[in-house]
């Protein structure tokens, strides 16, 4: 089964899931960016033409698939930060036996996504969100997260390179 990064926006799923993959010379998937190929589109654009609850079933679907894929059966998959707001998206992490959930203080996520950033790479939930309702949301999604994972690292104190050597002693 594939390791599976979740965690909140900017919590670095993606970076240490590109190290962690590297180390383990195994493929490496980051869901939003295979989605933005697959839909030929943005993540942001997703979100202005079909709403949230559009993106949310292409997230299912294409986790669905990855989860599928033979290919994949050792490879490093980080998700996006909201995919345990769907009840089968939760349904197949789940069924997993490697699913991780990086673990930071809401401040350090929002100091990161809330930076200045081009309308098609800043995150569209940020964009129609106070940093109250991005509390909310955090605070909200956390038993989820510990919910569907099968470890919980607290990665505050951690770089990329340090978290993805501390994912590797739990393998
Ligand atoms: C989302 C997180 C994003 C992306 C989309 C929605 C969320 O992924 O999937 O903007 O609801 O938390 P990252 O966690 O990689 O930013």
């Amino acid at each position: 089964m594939p390791i599976i990064l979740t965690g909140f926006m900017g919590v670095g799923k993606t970076t240490v899931g590109r190290a962690l993959a590297e180390d383990l010379a195994i493929p490496f998937v980051d869901m939003d960016t295979y989605i933005e190929e697959q839909a030929g589109k943005s993540i942001s654009d997703i979100f202005a033409e079909g709403g949230e609850s559009h993106f949310r079933q292409i997230e299912l679907a294409v986790l669905k698939s990855l989860l599928q894929n033979p290919d994949l059966n050792q490879a490093v998959i980080s998700t996006g930060g909201g995919v345990v707001e769907t009840a089968e998206c939760r349904q197949l992490l789940k069924e997993q036996d490697q699913v991780f959930y990086m673990q930071d203080v809401f401040e350090t996520s929002w100091r990161r996504i809330s930076r200045h950033n081009p309308a098609k790479v800043q995150r569209p939930l940020v964009k129609v969100n106070t940093r109250e309702e991005m509390l909310a949301k955090y605070n909200r999604r956390i038993p989820l997260y510990i919910e569907t994972a099968n470890f919980t690292l607290d990665v505050q104190k951690s770089n990329a390179f340090q978290t993805a050597k501390t994912i590797q002693r739990y393998l």
